[in-house]
């Protein structure tokens, strides 16, 4: 029957079957199925399992020392951490447009993690020959079910994989669906801030700044973030909402009065929504008195911004994101 424990057990040795004495790299997004599918294949091959974590830059606030730190000290997992934050804001100096901004991130994520995987190789021998992917079953059904080294829908949580992979993939959450990987992460010890992550995209805070994207810009926009966050989780209302972008129109500029005297700033999106698989969603009816104490200290304590404003779009017509 099934138990976390029994889907546990037998992925762990169909890996260790699969691996023997060769090696492995598994890519860390921060998000819930990468994170379950690394902390299986480590406990099934501890030291043979190397994660390598792109640091883009464009997460919000915490989220890098979550996988660092907290990920790290749960699993024991060998990781190798690339900070790459100036390479992409580089690339991204200009861009505006946002499908322009998902094809620069995606193609700087693909060669960062190529880098890496190169230098994993130099130095641990010809014997890495598996990476790891967080596959789920709707993937494995939305792609038509194949699996092997090729013929892999490149998942936009990971950026992409490279067109000549030479790697035979290891996917041990290929039969489960998100709440059970949840479960089977929670049975592995993981901590919940990332078992219970709500989706976030692979691009990150890079499609949530409506406009060109820049260091000060990101700084911003974590702020405000992480105060709807903080609020949020304070609520208690973590579980009633899907996600909720936090967007800073950055070309946009709005009057404001603070302090003593008229400011210039911009202003700032909140868009909770619920929804059952990010297809359609509805705009979630937040208690007002929650609204209102985001509203408030976003622009008290957030620098520059002089308006916060709710999205009551559902999709269709609007995507939950703004880009
Ligand atoms: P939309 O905005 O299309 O979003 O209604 C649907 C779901 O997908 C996420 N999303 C992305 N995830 N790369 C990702 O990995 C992307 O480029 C991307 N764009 C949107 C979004 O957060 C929502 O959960």
């Amino acid at each position: 029957d099934w138990t976390t424990g029994n889907v546990i057990e037998e992925q762990v040795a169909l890996i260790r079957e699969q691996v023997g004495d060769r090696r492995a790299i598994c890519g860390l997004s921060g998000g819930v199925d990468s994170a379950v599918a690394a902390a299986l294949v480590q406990k099934a091959i501890g030291t043979q399992l190397t994660c390598v974590y792109v640091d883009h830059g464009l997460m919000r606030k915490g989220e890098t020392e979550q996988v660092e730190k907290d990920f790290v000290a749960a699993t024991g997992v060998q990781l190798k951490v690339v900070d790459a934050e100036e390479r992409f804001l580089t690339a991204l100096k200009g861009v505006s447009d946002p499908e322009e901004k998902r094809k620069i991130i995606g193609r700087e994520f693909i060669r960062v993690f190529e880098q890496a995987q190169a230098e994993i190789i130099a130095d641990e021998g010809p014997e890495v020959a598996f990476l790891v992917q967080g596959t789920l079953y709707p993937d494995v059904v939305e792609s038509g079910g194949g699996t092997g080294t090729a013929n892999i829908k490149s998942h936009h949580n990971v950026g992409g994989l490279p067109e000549d992979l030479e790697f035979q993939l290891i996917e041990p959450l290929r039969q489960l669906f998100k709440d059970e990987v949840r479960m089977v992460g929670q049975e592995l010890g993981l901590p919940d801030e990332i078992v219970q992550r709500q989706p976030f995209p692979g691009p990150g805070l890079g499609i949530r700044i409506v406009g060109e994207v820049n260091k000060e810009r990101l700084d911003l926009l974590r702020e405000a973030d992480a105060i709807a966050r903080e609020e949020l989780t304070a609520a208690g209302l973590d579980r009633d909402i899907w996600q909720c972008p936090v967007v800073l129109l950055a070309d946009v500029r709005s009057v404001g009065v603070q302090g003593d005297g008229r400011t210039y700033g911009h202003p700032i999106v909140l868009r909770p929504v619920s929804s059952e698989d990010a297809m359609t969603a509805d705009w979630s009816r937040l208690p007002y008195d929650v609204l209102a104490k985001i509203s408030t200290r976003i622009t008290n304590e957030v620098a520059d911004v002089n308006r916060v404003v709710l999205d009551v779009t559902s999709k269709p017509p609007g995507t939950i994101e703004w880009e």
